[in-house]
């Protein structure tokens, strides 16, 4: 087991910060991770688990033993009539696992193509996109408790899955390290195309016979076409969720404001472009030093190149501010504040 000293989390997160941690492991094995719960750093200090980082901004050095998860492998553990149950241990890279599972005709997670990050992390704010969520796909995942060695397993109805919500990243927050997620993916394919704009790429690739690899490849070009690649800008996605109101507030919102974008949700609720209000508010393409609201897409904070994650984090508290002013809706930070 090695544990080194005052290393820089740069090449660990996907915004680019230059932020130290006192002490930094990699574990690619159950028993390394056991290992490493039983040294004397980790019973001393806080534990930051990591995945691929691209759901994170560090605002400060991290006083704490960060674990970088290496879990490999993938396993068909289990069929039936109408799914394939896969496991896939928390290390693995979600986008490679993706296309695993169109190779392998696993359907489920085409929708979900391209999305950065980890195995691990996916349960962790229930990743979602162009129509389908993790939730949908979810069998069980595996997790370590960090104080007490102990392996729990967790099932759908133990996870409290919501938009980008779940029981990991509130009641269980800091406290686990998952270790597998076990999938339950189709043998007949469902396709799930309510999204206009994967319809409309599906057009323009003049696609006639629909398929699982057809619609990872729409969203994929979607994807690209709209998100800064983080290997070129700093970024992590989303900065922040799109908040939910009622129908009321949101046909008030509408009166007052011409334009307003809004999806209705089948609890009778809408869900705001938060997007659409932070370009209203004149943020979009914004930069002060090397931190910025993404040219083309204002949800997104970007890091140009040396912004430092409090810059970029007082850049979040401007926008938070400015949109509740103009529109009575306080945004929500997606990202995990570290
Ligand atoms: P990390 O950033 O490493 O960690 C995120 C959180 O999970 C941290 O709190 C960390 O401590 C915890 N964590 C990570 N792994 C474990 C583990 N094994 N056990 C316990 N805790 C753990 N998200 C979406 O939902 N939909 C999108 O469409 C989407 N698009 C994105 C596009 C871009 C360009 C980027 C940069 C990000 C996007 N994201 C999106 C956000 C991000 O990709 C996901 O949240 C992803 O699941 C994060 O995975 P990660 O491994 O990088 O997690
Ligand atoms: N919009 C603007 N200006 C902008 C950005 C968006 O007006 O600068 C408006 C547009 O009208 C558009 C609407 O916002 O119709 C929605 O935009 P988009 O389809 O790009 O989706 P989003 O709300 O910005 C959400 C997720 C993404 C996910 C996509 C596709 C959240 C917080 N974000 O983005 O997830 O990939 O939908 O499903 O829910 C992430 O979580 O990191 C992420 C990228």
């Amino acid at each position: 087991m090695l544990i080194n000293e005052n290393i820089s989390l740069k090449p660990f997160n996907t915004f680019g910060i230059d932020a130290l941690t006192r002490y930094y492991t990699e574990a690619g094995s159950l028993e390394l991770i056991q290992e490493i719960l039983q040294s004397d750093i980790a019973k001393n200090n806080p534990i930051l688990v990591l995945g691929g980082g691209s759901n994170l901004l560090l605002t400060k050095d991290v006083d704490a033993l960060v674990i970088k998860n290496q879990l490999k492998g993938i396993q068909l553990i289990h069929e039936d009539v109408e799914h394939y149950f896969v496991k896939a241990a928390a290390g693995e890279n979600w986008h490679s696992f993706v296309m695993y599972c169109i190779g392998k005709g696993y359907g489920g997670v085409e929708n979900l193509a391209l999305i950065p990050g980890n195995v691990g992390a996916s349960p962790m704010q229930n990743i979602g996109a162009y129509g389908v969520e993790i939730k949908d796909v979810f069998e069980s995942l595996e997790a370590i408790h960090l104080m007490t060695g102990e392996l729990i397993r967790f099932n759908q109805s133990d996870c409290a899955f919501g938009y980008r919500e779940s029981i990991f990243k509130n009641k269980y927050k800091n406290q686990l390290i998952i270790t597998s997620v076990t999938y339950r993916l189709k043998k007949i394919h469902s396709f799930n195309i309510a999204y206009g704009a994967i319809r409309e790429e599906l057009d323009r690739m003049q696609i006639n016979s629909l398929s699982i690899a057809a619609i990872a490849d729409a969203v994929i070009r979607i994807r690209q076409s709209k998100l800064p690649d983080p290997a070129i800008l700093g970024n992590a996605g989303s900065f922040f969720k799109n908040p939910e109101v009622a129908a009321e507030t949101f046909e008030k919102l509408k009166a007052d404001h011409s334009g307003m974008v809004g999806f209705p949700l089948t609890d009778g609720k809408v869900k705001l472009a938060a997007g659409w209000m932070i370009e209203q508010c004149g943020w979009k393409g914004f930069r002060r030093g090397d931190a910025g609201c993404h040219i083309h897409q204002a949800l997104v904070l970007v890091n140009y190149g040396h912004a430092s994650g409090a810059e970029i984090y007082s850049l979040s508290e401007e926008i938070i501010q400015s949109v509740e002013k103009k529109y009575g809706v306080r945004l929500e930070r997606e990202v995990n504040i570290i």
